[in-house]
């Protein structure tokens, strides 16, 4: 995964979907697949803003480059990109609206995995400091705060973050809430939990254990790890999605736009293995049945603080508050 580099001097703005070729490698507009229309918008708009952003820092990389680190490498500015521009029509997913609509069978079951994917989360002893990676738009957190003494949050795109504090709000529950890469070195003190929604299964899986060494650093000794991911079910996805292949998908928006992102199914064995690997103990990795793969592990005595903590946090991308 790289950087959001100039693939082909022509491409359709990630926008208004125009065709634009860039005039030379240092074109702004070929670093943020903007035409030049819409990035002059860049100040009314979140998602231009965003792509703006993006766009300068990758340049600005590019020209500057500086030894790959295990935190940064990995983080897909077009997975941020996409999910940026969905957060509004996220939950969509979660509530079979529009297009993630498969008619009264499929949509019960998917139902009925949603609720027992949030009673095995509710069940199990969250508490003290819990931490959430990749949270989106907070669908999970208000179980989570709700158990939790302390719980931080933290996303790399702003938009569904925003949408996160909202639905806090709206629960009159509390929790942190930054803008910050999941790949970055871990922040405060160390964590009873870390949860992660439908995050692993945009990690490579080249990257795995990289993500579960990440994970492990933010745990206090005998901290908990908790995964809710997806199965690999055709009825999972929006109707006009393409069938994922290679461990890459074809995502489409309501306005038509598209973007290829990571996303790898794992199955319930290969995370087992990969926790052991990592050096979680008391392993538990189960299924809804269809949609959904449950996972959770303690992080050993003799794992925990292997590694260096930040005391800032140098990938941290823009703190946005507390909800
Ligand atoms: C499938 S969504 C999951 C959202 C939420 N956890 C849930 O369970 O509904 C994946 C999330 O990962 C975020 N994301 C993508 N790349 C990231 C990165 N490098 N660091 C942190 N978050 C990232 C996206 O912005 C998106 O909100």
């Amino acid at each position: 995964m790289g950087q959001p580099a100039i693939r082909s001097p022509s491409f359709s703005c990630l926008w208004c979907g125009r065709s634009w070729t860039v005039r030379g490698p240092d074109d702004l507009e070929g670093w943020a697949r903007l035409c030049p229309d819409c990035l002059g918008k860049a100040g009314d708009n979140e998602f231009l803003r965003f792509r703006l952003r993006a766009a300068l820092e990758a340049r600005g990389a590019a020209a500057n480059p500086s030894p790959p680190t295990v935190t940064s490498g990995p983080t897909d500015p077009d997975l941020i990109a996409y999910y940026d521009a969905r957060a509004p029509e996220y939950d969509d997913w979660y509530l079979r609206r529009g297009r993630y609509e498969h008619g009264p069978i499929h949509d019960t079951a998917w139902n009925a995995e949603l609720d027992a994917a949030g009673r095995w989360l509710d069940s199990l002893p969250l508490r003290g400091r819990v931490v959430e990676l990749a949270a989106g738009t907070g669908w999970w957190s208000p179980l989570l705060a709700s158990k939790a003494s302390e719980l931080s949050m933290y996303d790399a795109a702003e938009a569904p973050l925003s949408r996160a504090r909202e639905r806090l709000v709206a629960h009159g529950l509390r929790a942190h809430l930054h803008v910050r890469d999941a790949w970055a070195p871990p922040e405060g003190d160390p964590a009873d939990a870390l949860f992660a929604g439908f995050w692993l299964s945009h990690v490579e899986r080249a990257r795995t254990a990289d993500f579960l060494q990440v994970a492990g650093r933010w745990l206090a000794p005998g901290g908990r790890i908790v995964l809710i991911d997806s199965l690999p079910d055709p009825r999972s996805g929006a109707v006009d999605h393409p069938a994922p292949s290679a461990d890459r998908s074809v995502r489409r928006l309501a306005d038509g736009r598209e973007f290829t992102i990571t996303k790898v199914y794992r199955t319930p064995d290969e995370i087992a293995a990969a926790m052991n690997a990592a050096g979680f103990g008391d392993v538990a990795v189960t299924t809804t049945g269809r949609f959904f793969v449950l996972a959770t592990a303690i992080l050993a005595e003799r794992q925990a603080g292997r590694h260096s903590r930040a005391t800032s946090s140098p990938n941290s991308l823009r703190g946005t508050g507390t909800a």
